[in-house]
């Protein structure tokens, strides 16, 4: 029986996760695959109860897991402490690095149902459906970091090797290869020498996909080109922090920030999570949006177990239960049938029936 390391981490994390895996016990009840599901300490829960914000069982429980399932880390009780040790670095982003999961995949698909949730005009939104390709364990949030010999400095430093952006950009042309055929390259390289080198790179591995039409785009004109007519997208691959500046701007094409699912992937194993953060400010009042976390549940049955035919299954749930009117309030317009975070749990088990 495969194992899933659950590790719920810190504020709506504690809330989200346990609906998640509600829904996928009840998508795989009487299934010949079922899922041992374990839990673990990560972020500031981690700090609190175990001295480190990765607790080194935590590490070894992952390591040992078929999948990990995760809410999300951080919050002002821990805002204080050193970088290195904080929920962020010192849980989430250590985790990553120590899996080597460097593929971070973020769906914006807009659901017909929530065009009017979004910010935008609905001729803008209606037809979304791209695949932002984030890399996950280089770039600027893991290259050298620090004060300067002036005290008053601090650095941070942006580094890739060629191994690191040939992985992800491969990736990013097998993924655009089996969906529209469109990959658009996202850096910085009017002004950075580590795009001038990812350019380089891409358009070497392009030779590889005659089929795939591969364009460049500079990160701020991509963020514009996001909201201005996202259509054009297919898979955008693109550098740690660029990825992760443009996949909350891009979840509001969905309509909120609650629906942006992702898996972390290194080939092997599977870590998967919801895009936004720890929400300390609505935490504990069962408000939250559980649909992100149910969602990457069903990214886990895709990547990581195989089971499309399941995975889907969750996906039209949730389709299903938008489709009937139910929002949490992050998504609500008056008219709306406004649920809880536990009561969305149950609405998705109920649509799975
Ligand atoms: C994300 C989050 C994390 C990140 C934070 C919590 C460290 O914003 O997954 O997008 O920056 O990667
Ligand atoms: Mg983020």
């Amino acid at each position: 029986m495969p194992n899933v390391l659950v590790l719920p981490g810190d504020g709506i994390g504690l809330e989200i996760t346990p609906e998640a895996v509600k829904v996928l016990q009840a998508v795989l009840k009487g299934h010949s695959t079922t899922l041992n599901f374990e839990y673990g300490l990560i972020g500031g829960a981690g700090i609190d109860e175990a001295g480190k914000a990765l607790p080194d069982e935590t590490l070894a429980a992952a390591q040992a897991a078929d999948a990990i399932l995760l809410g999300s880390v951080g919050g002002p009780k821990w805002d204080t402490l050193p970088a290195p040790q904080r929920p962020e670095l010192g849980g989430l982003l250590a985790l990553r690095k120590a899996l080597g999961l460097f593929a971070n995949i973020r769906p914006v698909k807009m659901l017909p149902m929530l065009v009017e949730a979004s910010t935008l005009r609905t001729e803008v939104v209606k037809n979304v459906d791209l695949v932002v390709l984030r890399e996950l364990t280089g770039g600027l949030y893991f290259g050298e970091k620090g004060r300067g010999t002036n005290p008053n400095s601090a650095f941070d430093t942006l580094v890739y090797t060629e191994e690191e952006i040939r992985r992800i950009v491969d990736l990013g042309f097998q993924m655009a290869a089996k969906r529209r055929g469109r990959l658009c390259s996202v850096d910085k390289a009017n002004v950075l020498e580590s795009s001038r080198f990812w350019r380089e790179i891409t358009l070497d591995i392009a030779k590889n996909y005659p089929e795939v039409e591969l364009t460049h785009m500079y990160v701020d004109n991509a963020a514009m080109q996001l909201v201005r007519w996202p259509e054009q997208f297919d898979v955008i691959v693109t550098e740690n922090m660029f990825g992760d500046i443009l996949t909350d701007l891009a979840s509001m094409l969905m309509g909120s920030i609650g629906m942006i699912s992702s898996a972390s992937l290194n080939g092997g194993k599977g870590l998967y999570e919801p895009a936004h953060g720890s929400a300390p400010d609505i935490a504990g009042k069962n408000i939250a949006n559980p649909l992100a976390t149910i969602l990457s549940g069903a990214l886990m049955l895709r990547y990581s177990f195989g089971l499309e035919h399941e995975a889907q299954m969750i996906e039209k749930a949730v389709e299903r239960v938008l489709q009937e009117g139910y929002r949490t309030p992050d998504l609500a317009k008056s008219g709306d049938k406004v649920l809880g975070t536990r009561e969305m749990g149950d609405a998705v088990v109920e649509a799975l029936k």
